[in-house]
């Protein structure tokens, strides 16, 4: 069992995973729409990676006999003016997420949350992962711009993303 605190954390971080599964789902709903689907694809990957976060920290309340309060998520935004503008949301969610992991883990130092401290560690670590791999994505798409070609190319380079990551039990 944790702190009363330390559980209200976890609990709303399952809610921000699952938040941010439904955000990429509305970004591969645009992407689709739009002729991106290679994009489409990598945002679906995307997706079910965060579904994956949230059931790992899901699995881990459970292991600790904690309760587990579901809440509702957000309607996602799936109006987009560029692809680019897919992926600078993609990135502004992430920097948002790694802020918001890097303060539970302080919250968790301050309370010697050992267990949750570990558990959070493997989030911080992928954090890092996923803010450079959208970063890349971002810059390769402002180097091209308009160009038809181009973006296509990067669309379908995005559409070979393997099915790696947290699965969802
Ligand atoms: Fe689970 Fe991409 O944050």
């Amino acid at each position: 069992m944790f702190s009363e605190k330390i559980s209200r954390a976890l609990n709303d971080q399952i809610n921000v995973e699952f938040n941010a599964a439904y955000a990429y789902l509305g970004m591969a709903t645009w992407c689709e729409r739009n002729a991106f689907v290679g994009a489409a694809v990598w945002l679906r990957q995307q997706y079910q990676e965060e579904i994956g976060h949230g059931m790992k920290l899901y699995h881990f309340l459970l292991a600790r006999d904690c309760d587990v309060e579901l809440e509702e998520i957000a309607k996602p935004n799936m109006k987009f003016d560029s692809l680019l503008a897919v992926f600078e949301d993609a990135l502004q969610q992430e920097q948002a997420v790694s802020e918001r992991l890097e303060r539970l883990y302080q919250q968790a130092f301050e309370e010697r949350a050992y267990t949750t401290l570990v558990e959070l560690q493997w989030f911080l670590a992928e954090q890092v992962e996923e803010e450079k791999t959208i970063r890349d994505i971002v810059k390769k798409l402002r180097l091209v711009q308009d160009d038809p070609s181009a973006l296509l190319e990067i669309d379908r380079a995005l559409g070979e993303r393997g099915g790696e990551g947290v699965q969802v039990q």
